[in-house]
């Protein structure tokens, strides 16, 4: 959407423009609304402003996951019905999301229009949040493949099961096909053993690397956790409720990696200028 030197521009001017994340599979249930939900939660409560979009239009299930009733959706958005601050709804402090909806009537056909609408709803969450998460539905169309193009991050999950990581290298590749400059990190959830995770990720990585020449960031393994599904039986986030749970303890993991291995902020690279430039006044001076 915003190109670099946009963003640049805007991050100059003081103007928030928040990062933006996919979450992505080949395969559908392999956990991307589990992942989204409780890596945006483990994110808020870092200090960010979040909020979620639920991108399963007509199958989505984040408002089920955060235990909320939804009134209005992101359809009714797209199809010009309502205002964005109709659609976006307030979870916790530091996190909204708007609703996918579900068990809609009709299957949804997208437009041009949509996709504007999608377009100018997405510029204005960049000036008032500090990440989106985009919760997509599983696989590709033309449409979500338009929209991915236009994101910072894309997180990629697979499970160990082959026929998981195949469809998410399939994804990956689509993606990769589109612009190969992405930022793509791939999550291996449901792991029996530390093991399998590894192995998942590293056969993957391999993968990328040899066929594609791309350079997928691992950000780790969320393991197989019986929580996870007692919290969605209860409608509510596994690391909400069991903040010991080993899933619990993956995500917020995985959240450290993201956080700190992210590129770095323009404010920060600024603090990094002004070091390296007392640190050559510095040794000149010892020179
Ligand atoms: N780490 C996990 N351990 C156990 N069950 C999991 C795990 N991750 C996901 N699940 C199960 O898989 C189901 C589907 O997950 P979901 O996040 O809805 O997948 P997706 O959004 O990719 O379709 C969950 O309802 C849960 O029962
Ligand atoms: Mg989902």
């Amino acid at each position: 959407m915003r190109d670099q030197a946009e963003k640049l521009r805007l991050k100059m001017e003081n103007k928030r423009v928040a990062t933006s994340i996919g979450v992505i599979s080949g395969k559908g249930g392999v956990g991307k609304s589990n992942f989204s939900t409780n890596f945006s939660f483990n994110m808020a409560k870092k200090g960010y402003e979040i909020v979620i979009v639920d991108m399963d239009i007509g199958m989505g299930n984040v408002h089920i996951l955060l235990g909320k009733k939804t009134k209005r959706t992101l359809m009714e958005y797209l199809t010009g019905q309502y205002s964005l601050e109709d659609v976006k709804e307030p979870f916790l402090d530091n996190i909204d999301y708007i609703s996918g909806g579900s068990a809609m009537a009709t299957v949804i056909e997208w437009n041009d229009l949509m996709f504007e609408r999608l377009l100018s709803v997405f510029e204005l969450l960049q000036q008032r949040y500090d990440y989106i998460i985009f919760d997509m539905g599983a696989g590709a169309t033309e449409w979500s493949l338009q929209l991915i193009e236009t994101l910072d991050d894309i997180i990629v999950i697979s499970t160990t099961e082959p026929t998981a990581i195949m469809d998410a290298y399939s994804m990956m590749k689509y993606v990769h096909m589109r612009n190969s400059l992405k930022n793509m990190y791939i999550v291996c959830n449901r792991t029996l053993t530390i093991d399998e995770g590894k192995q998942t990720l590293k056969r993957l990585q391999n993968t990328a690397q040899q066929f594609l020449q791309k350079e997928l960031k691992i950000l780790g393994s969320i393991p197989e956790d019986i929580h996870v599904r007692k919290a969605v039986q209860q409608q509510q986030l596994f690391s909400v409720l069991y903040e010991r749970a080993p899933a619990t303890k993956a995500i917020q993991k995985i959240v450290e990696t993201y956080e700190t291995g992210h590129i770095k902020s323009l404010d920060e690279m600024d603090e990094n200028r002004f070091m390296n430039a007392l640190k050559s006044i510095f040794s000149k001076g010892r020179g």
